[in-house]
């Protein structure tokens, strides 16, 4: 634990420059910076630090935020280790919170078996290389099964001696306790009351289980016998450094290309990743032969949006892990699932086949997860309707979980087309299975009003849409984040007549235009920020739009940095928008507040003109004529306020 203290002196010493300019060349231009994006591949520099409001901004591919989010995305840290970088990179302590003994004795106890497991990986290495039997056993095995000695190296794989004690008795010697050495996984001790240690991973080959960066959390060993009757991998057991939901064997060797490609692909066990990396497929990590874990699954989408499954080719066991991969749709990745033939794993497989030949095989078999669903699912379904109404109802399912709405009705067509299924019907069955997931989320039966609005797969897109008063809401939002402490000279109307010219801010001013004629922004995400902006000023704080760049809610954030750094300082619609881009000038500000406000109410009046003649159609007389009389005071004040916006008026 950080605490917020610390965390406040890192965001206060940090420079989105220099963090930005530690992994991109970037040239000054003017108060901004300027360097070629790391996100995405171009030639002409539309990469835009600004240390002014802290921020980076892709006007290529839309990228943008503080230097924090720039390690989370580009150095693919979690907020913590962003933090933790940063106070390295300021020399600033990061005294952690105060610790409970509890804490101090976990922490003590991870370093001692963090050093046990780096110690035993250094000494199984020597065991599998430089010993008679080291050679002669383990090395042999893993030649035999085609692993070259640079893969060996690579996954620092080892070897324990047969005899039964010569790891305890090593790491005795070497001065560790026995009670860490079983902790860590490495030593049992006997139960006959000697509490004689011997090596838990006697006679097996090692296969180390390294954390993100590399260093030794824990070991698979696989047994070398092949007796049936004897476990074939041993695997060290959890600790407060070894979490198996949480870790994916592989993933040291294969973040940097997840990254590239995109892509990760997933198979069930340690020499499948080995095997794969060989054949020169290196995005490839293992779930280690338990099911995918939530965990495990954010640890994927940390590094790239697409899975890819790698099965072998056993129907029973493909069918049987179907129901894992929903979680993998849940946290809103893309997954597609690549087969092998029937008796083979990607393990065999890549060795029988030649590198170019198993790149060519995922490339050419990939298919979407759920379409492979589906088609596995029917296939057995035969003329049953009973089957086929049980397999459908589980597609939908599986369908209901994807995040995105529009990619979920991408799935209905193409399930229903394949199914054979009217798409109507399928959405009907996929509301009902979102209603029931969402009076589950809520805790309660009855259908509440959030439920109403859960986004089913046939609603409508957001009303701001119709509207259409979401550019004219941008632009007033963006002139209160951009000068909204700017002071101008405003004249007021006195009681009796005369006007003053006072001085205000365009904060103040928006909020007084706004609240007189009752107008509140359609945009939802616009609106809060609005309110949340007005709120803190009517309590005199003075609101910085840094507050919302770094804001913890992202879509604050990123709002705010797009409206931040909008190249058309001013909307087109704004004269002499040059001269006001330039000078900024005070009576400027006020003219384009004035018309951003005028072309607000013009939109107002327009739908309450709408609104009246709708309501004529089902109007009696005496409702006719006032409707009428309305219509006409509402089109007088439209023409007036067209007028000053200098737009046309038809009718
Ligand atoms: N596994 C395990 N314990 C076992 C069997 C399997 O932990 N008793 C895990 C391992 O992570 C293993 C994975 O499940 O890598 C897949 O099992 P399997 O296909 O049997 O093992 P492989 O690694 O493919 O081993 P091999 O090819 O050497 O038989
Ligand atoms: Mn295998």
């Amino acid at each position: 634990m950080i605490s917020p203290q610390a965390i406040q002196s890192v965001k206060d010493a940090m420079r989105v420059e220099e963090v930005v300019g530690d992994f991109v060349a970037l040239k000054r231009k003017g108060p901004r910076y300027l360097g070629l994006c790391p996100f995405h591949n171009e030639k002409t520099p539309s990469f835009n630090v600004s240390p002014n409001l802290g921020i980076y901004k892709c006007f290529g591919c839309g990228e943008a935020g503080d230097a924090i989010k720039f390690l989370e995305k580009h150095e693919h840290l979690s907020y913590v280790e962003a933090i933790r970088w940063l106070a390295k990179r300021y020399a600033i302590d990061l005294p952690e919170e105060e610790q409970t003994p509890e804490q101090q004795v976990e922490q003590s106890e991870r370093e001692s078996i963090a050093v046990v497991q780096q110690w035993a990986l250094n000494w199984s290495v020597d065991q599998l290389w430089n010993t008679d039997e080291g050679k002669r056993i383990g090395l042999s095995y893993f030649h035999e099964r085609g692993f070259s000695d640079a893969t060996i190296k690579t996954f620092q794989l080892g070897y324990v001696p047969e005899q039964g004690n010569a790891f305890a008795y090593a790491a005795q010697a070497n001065g560790f306790n026995p009670e860490v050495l079983e902790k860590a996984g490495w030593i049992k001790r006997r139960d006959d009351g000697s509490g004689t240690p011997w090596d838990f991973f006697a006679g097996r080959v090692t296969f180390p289980i390294l954390g993100l960066s590399g260093q030794p959390i824990g070991f698979g060993a696989r047994t070398l016998k092949s007796d049936k009757k004897l476990p074939k991998y041993f695997n060290s057991p959890e600790s407060v450094l070894y979490n198996k939901s949480r870790s994916l064997y592989g993933i040291a060797h294969a973040k940097k290309s997840i990254v590239e490609q995109g892509l990760c692909y997933l198979v069930e066990g340690y020499t499948d990743v080995i095997s794969l990396h060989q054949a020169g497929i290196t995005n490839v990590v293992a779930s280690s032969g338990t099911s995918l874990t939530e965990e495990q699954v954010r640890l994927i989408k940390r590094y790239a949006p697409v899975v890819t499954i790698l099965y072998d080719g056993d129907a029973a066991g493909m069918k049987a892990s179907l129901r894992g991969i929903d979680l993998v749709l849940k946290e809103g990745l893309n997954v597609k699932v690549v087969t092998f033939p029937e008796g083979e794993d990607p393990d065999s497989f890549a060795k029988s086949h030649s590198s170019s030949e198993v790149s060519e095989h995922l490339k050419n078999n990939a298919q979407d997860f759920l379409v492979f669903k589906a088609s596995l699912l029917m296939a057995e379904v035969g003329d049953d309707p009973v089957k086929k109404a049980a397999s459908i109802h589980e597609i939908v399912e599986s369908i209901a979980l994807v995040p995105d709405q529009v990619l979920r009705s991408l799935y209905i067509q193409q399930c229903g087309r394949m199914l054979g299924v009217n798409e109507q019907a399928l959405i009907s069955e996929m509301n009902k299975v979102l209603r029931k997931q969402h009076r589950k989320q809520l805790g309660g039966d009855q259908q509440t009003y959030e439920e109403q609005l859960a986004p089913e797969i046939a609603s409508p897109q957001p009303e701001v849409e119709d509207l259409g008063t979401t550019p004219q809401e941008r632009d007033l939002l963006r002139l209160l984040l951009n000068y909204g402490h700017e002071r101008i000279m405003v004249p007021f109307v006195q009681d009796d007549g005369s006007s003053v010219e006072e001085e205000t801010s365009v904060a103040e001013l928006m909020f007084l235009m706004l609240a007189l004629d009752d107008i509140l922004f359609d945009h939802p995400l616009f609106r809060e920020i609005y309110l949340d902006y007005r709120h803190s000023s009517n309590l005199g704080q003075p609101v910085e739009a840094t507050r919302y760049v770094a804001h913890e809610r992202e879509e604050w954030r990123s709002t705010a940095i797009d409206l931040l750094t909008d190249r058309h300082l001013l909307s087109p619609n704004w004269k002499d928008r040059h001269k006001i881009h330039v000078k900024r000038e005070s009576e400027q500000l006020k003219d384009a507040l004035e018309e951003s406000v005028d072309i607000l109410k013009e939109r107002r009046v327009d739908r309450m003109i709408k609104e009246r003649q709708e309501l004529l159609k089902a109007a009696d007389e005496l409702g006719v004529m006032a409707l009428l009389t309305e219509i006409v005071h509402l089109s007088e004040a439209k023409k007036k306020l067209a007028k000053k916006t200098g737009r046309v008026v038809v009718g």
